[in-house]
């Protein structure tokens, strides 16, 4: 039996501290799915596609990664289809708990799908996409909290603001 595990997240943008939980959940599962998961009626700040080659790009070299989004589904719906094991998040801080714990149920009573919950490099734990872009948007360096593309991207925007 394949153990496939979903990842969820807006992920707009990827950054590293996501990169570490889905590098640390490919190591532990046969599978993993990382779902974006959006909302049809708003648009966010990158576009799904870029949202997925951003991804894709820096999961590359690890085999059992793919990527997939998901529009205006429930969570436990997509783990249906997708026959997953498990929902795994990173925590970064007891907010992100208070934040995941009752999502974490629900999910649970609505399907019978347990979540995990793994803690990423503490190097990591303060990185967010809200801040990583606020502070790009501000003029400020985000090398090393995302993906190279995804700060040339943020930069681009930038300059184009
Ligand atoms: O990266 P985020 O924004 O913290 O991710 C939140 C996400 C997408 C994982 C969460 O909002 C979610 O699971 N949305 C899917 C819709 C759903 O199932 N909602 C009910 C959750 S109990």
């Amino acid at each position: 039996m394949t153990r496939r595990v979903v990842c969820p997240g807006s992920f707009d943008p990827v950054t590293v501290g996501h990169l570490d939980i889905i590098r640390r959940a490919a190591a532990l599962f046969d599978e993993v799915v990382v779902a974006i998961l959006h909302n049809p009626s708003k648009s966010g700040t990158f576009t799904i596609e870029q949202r997925i080659d951003f991804i894709e790009g820096a999961s590359a070299d690890l085999a059992n990664v793919r990527v997939a989004a998901f529009g205006g589904q429930l969570i436990v719906d997509v783990c249906r289809k997708l026959e997953a094991t498990a929902i795994l998040k990173g925590l970064r801080s007891e907010s992100d708990y208070a934040y995941e714990v009752p999502m974490a149920l629900m999910n649970r009573q609505l399907s019978g799908i347990e979540t995990l919950f793994i803690q990423g490099d503490a190097a990591s734990g303060h990185i967010s996409s809200s801040l990583v872009k606020e502070i790009s948007g501000l003029g400020g360096e985000i090398s090393g909290m995302v993906p190279d593309p995804v700060r040339d991207a943020l930069y681009a925007r930038r300059a184009g603001a």
